[in-house]
């Protein structure tokens, strides 16, 4: 089959169904129910539908990202009439809902502020409306796990559509990535290297089409995620948004979420703690972006499964890079998609023993394992075998030490070699204004062997933890040739970054965490091999430090922001609301 989304429809029209959740608002049959179920037949006829088009139908939620500000799902609006044809067919009855967009370049300070928002609103309006199954429509970074997580918590059976990449970037006959060109030209530029003539050209050149980054970013390590979870059908991550095969993976979905509905294949049921194994040695053979980490934990939270972020060391150290994708490699998903998707690098991650659970369910209605078996690889070079892997050992390593109690995470696959074992000066900065204000001036005499330390960036102080934590290089350093120094902050990082960057570190600064005793000239040791993080101050000073230490005044007064502020989780618990997190059962409403 093609790697588009295979699956088994369920067969149209088919009456053993258990009880629709949706009857509990129509009615049994075309006139069953009290005066609310009058009401909202009423209602119905009103939106335009015959009485056969929609009782005793599985009512499908389209839960849709678009909107005219996101270019990532700019094709969903057109998209979902694919998921309904999927619905009509299948014998079930689609309704579109539309749904925030968390745009990752347009919506400021950062979109994981908002991630938990999209999460509530998700749930919520599952569990209010007449709905008995979901189509989950998202892919931009952030889209993804808020959607899942508030389908998770709604408890009704759910299927991703994820949005797809956008096409290859073209400049000058050279191939461009999403983000990492971006960086590597903007670096450029600021070295003098390229002048504004061509900045204009790589702008127009780097996002051709509509869909997410092309590269192994956040996007397309989540919507691979949820494809590894079991809850997106076969090869459905990497299908180019803008290609035909978007369409015909659409429509398969929702038929399928029909046949969720029939099985009451719910997220629960899939979401088991070996999901999430699969689902973090798919990111790490992927080369993946470290937000998945913070994601998956919430996830894993929702669907009250424990792991941590141990587990992805565990896993890292036991899964080989098989993904040739920048930024850890040099294709893209486009080439990635071509070269068999992530089928085809399942049939290779199944090589390694224990590295996959084949036999768990999915929402395609078969076993995990029959994802992959017998899926081939048609590029080599672009998806690798255990034998010809990019790397040995998966990409994330998790931190601990003085300086991150809680745990810190770096992309070390992304990094100088030279620098995995580095101990150097820090050069602090209190916020982002201050480290662009200051980073340039050489009077911080700045070297390559600096430790350059941001925070005020975690989830409480960015706030929502913005993508900061691949902190610029000194442009005297950068004419120098320096590409690489040690970075560490409470901040995340873009899954198309690069470098010595650790990340996420735990707890951060604004919640009193080690990193805001750090002061400029303190050595730090960054020991990778040894997973150790260590701020070079005796303990009797860190004492001192901390009682004359003062908690920064909080940013939000009222709003969403003092909401968030109030419950956010650290990013080692993945930053969710401690009462999104918690388990618990809602009343169900009753529309009668
Ligand atoms: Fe939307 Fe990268 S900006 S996926
Ligand atoms: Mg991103």
């Amino acid at each position: 089959p093609e790697a588009n989304g295979d699956a088994d429809a369920g067969t149209p029209g088919q009456d053993a169904v258990p009880p629709l959740r949706s009857a509990a608002w129509f009615g049994e049959g075309a006139t069953g129910g009290k005066l609310r179920a009058f009401s909202h037949r009423s209602r119905m006829r009103q939106l335009g539908y015959l009485p056969e088009e929609h009782l005793g139908k599985p009512v499908i939620a389209i839960l849709n990202t678009w909107s005219d500000i996101n270019p990532c799902h700019m094709h969903l609006r057109e998209r979902a009439e694919q998921v309904k044809r999927g619905v009509w067919q299948a014998g079930g009855f689609p309704l579109e809902f539309p749904v925030a967009t968390l745009s990752e370049t347009f919506q400021k300070p950062t979109p994981m502020l908002y991630r938990n928002l999209l999460a509530m609103e998700t749930e919520e309006l599952l569990s209010s409306y007449p709905v008995d199954g979901a189509v989950l429509m998202g892919g931009c970074d952030k889209t993804v796990p808020a959607l899942l997580m508030g389908a998770t918590s709604a408890g009704l059976p759910a299927i991703v559509v994820p949005a797809g990449p956008m096409l290859r970037g073209h400049h000058r006959g050279r191939t461009l990535g999403s983000g990492t060109d971006l960086w590597a030209y903007w670096d450029e530029f600021r070295a003098g290297r390229i002048g504004e003539c061509e900045l204009a050209e790589v702008e127009c050149g780097l996002a051709r089409s509509a869909g997410t980054c092309m590269t192994m970013g956040t996007a397309s390590t989540m919507t691979a995620a949820a494809e590894a979870l079991g809850m997106a059908l076969p090869g459905s991550s990497s299908v180019p948004a803008v290609d035909s095969g978007h369409h015909r993976m659409a429509s398969a979905s929702g038929a399928r979420a029909v046949g969720l509905v029939r099985e009451q294949l719910t997220p629960a049921r899939v979401l088991s703690r070996e999901a999430f194994e699969d689902a973090a040695a798919t990111v790490l053979a992927l080369g993946g972006s470290t937000n998945a980490l913070i994601h998956l934990i919430a996830l894993a939270g929702r669907a009250e499964v424990p792991f941590a972020l141990e587990d992805f060391d565990a896993i890292g150290s036991r899964v080989p890079v098989l993904a040739d994708v920048r930024p850890v490699g040099t294709h893209l998903m486009e080439d990635f998609h071509y070269a068999g998707g992530l089928p085809a690098m399942l049939a290779q991650l199944a090589r390694v023993p224990g590295a996959l659970h084949p036999d768990r369910p999915t929402v395609a209605g078969r076993p995990f394992g029959t994802y992959y078996e017998g899926a081939e690889v048609h590029e080599p070079a672009v998806i690798r075998t255990p034998k010809t892997a990019v790397a040995g050992e998966g990409g994330v390593a998790v931190l601990h030490g003085n300086l991150a109690p809680g745990g810190a995470v770096i992309k070390h696959l992304a990094a100088d070699p030279k620098l995995l074992t580095h101990t150097g000066p820090a050069v602090v900065f209190d916020s982002y204004q201050d480290l662009q204000r200051r980073i340039d001036d050489p009077a911080l005499d700045i070297t390559p062997d600096s430790v350059l330390v941001l925070r005020g960036t975690g989830p409480l102080g960015g706030p929502g933890m913005p993508e900061y934590g691949m902190l610029p290089i000194p442009a005297y350093l950068l004419e120098r040739g320096v590409t690489d120094m040690v970075r560490i902050s409470d901040a995340r990082m873009s899954g198309t970054s690069y470098g010595t960057c650790v990340l996420h570190v735990a707890p951060e600064a604004h919640a009193g965490g080690p990193l805001a005793l750090v002061r400029t000239g303190d050595p730090i040791t960054l020991d990778v091999p040894a997973r150790c993080l260590h701020l070079d101050v005796d303990d009797a000073e860190l004492r001192r430090r901390r009682a004359a230490w003062r908690p920064p005044a909080p940013h939000y007064e009222r709003g969403y922001g003092a909401l968030y502020s109030a419950h956010v989780a650290q990013a080692d618990q993945g930053c969710d609301f401690g009462f999104l997190a918690r388990p618990g059962r809602n009343p169900a409403p009753d529309p009668q």
